[in-house]
């Protein structure tokens, strides 16, 4: 599968949003991933579904929004209106989560599932048949700029394993610490979707950043 790059606009300078997505999209960006926190799932808070609406207005790349928050099912339809291509909620925001990922694609949108650092692969399985991608978190989601976790090497690896046997169209997206450093070793390893914010935004030349995510994995 042909490798995405997805720039996280929470390292954006939001007194110039647009100029910085501009950038990154003539870079080659691939999506735009959408950080949502509301201080209950995460210690930090961020944007909510109007973030969509304003960057339908600037740019065409589709968008992910990755749900970092308590109660998704409040919030997926608005994403869905708002034109958000492909959501990614939480494994362990709720009990339920197998709910949670049919109301999206019955929404007709694309499910992911989100994996923090700590939560095995095994619990993944039983929702593989309905998600078009698993969110590998290699970093404690809240906030942009750590480091990257190293033993989320070994889990994406492993996890690809599985989907070979068992879907092996569903892509694996890590998200956390991601750089053009590491970014081969990752694609080797399995993942195929990439989700990078300090190392695109926090720059002086995000065009280039993101054109050197994607020459780095040649
Ligand atoms: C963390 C977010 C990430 C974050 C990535 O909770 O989910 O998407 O923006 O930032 P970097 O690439 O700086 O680790
Ligand atoms: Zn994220």
């Amino acid at each position: 599968m042909k490798p995405m790059i997805a720039p996280s606009i929470l390292s954006a300078n939001f007194a110039h949003l647009e100029d910085d997505v501009k950038a990154a999209e003539k870079g080659g960006a691939d999506y735009f991933h959408l950080d949502i926190m509301d201080s209950h799932f995460v210690p930090n808070i961020s944007f909510g579904p109007w973030i969509a609406k304003t960057m339908k207005g600037i740019t065409d790349v589709p968008l992910d929004a990755h749900l970092m928050i308590t109660r998704p099912r409040e919030y997926i339809p608005k994403f869905v209106d708002a034109g958000v291509e492909l959501i990614y909620p939480h494994i362990e925001a709720s009990h339920d989560v197998y709910r949670t990922v049919q109301l999206i694609t019955d929404l007709g949108a694309k499910a992911g599932i989100t994996l923090n650092p700590g939560t095995p692969i095994a619990e993944v399985e039983p929702l593989i048949d309905l998600v078009d991608s698993v969110l590998l978190m290699s970093v404690c989601p809240g906030f942009g700029g750590q480091k990257f976790i190293s033993s989320n090497m070994k889990k994406i690896s492993d996890l690809r394993k599985m989907l070979e046997e068992q879907k092996p169209s569903v892509r694996i997206a890590v998200d956390g610490g991601v750089n053009r450093r590491n970014i081969k070793a990752l694609y080797e390893a399995g993942a195929d979707f990439f989700i990078a914010g300090s190392a695109v935004f926090r720059t002086d030349d995000i065009e280039g950043e993101v054109r050197a995510l994607k020459a780095a994995l040649k």
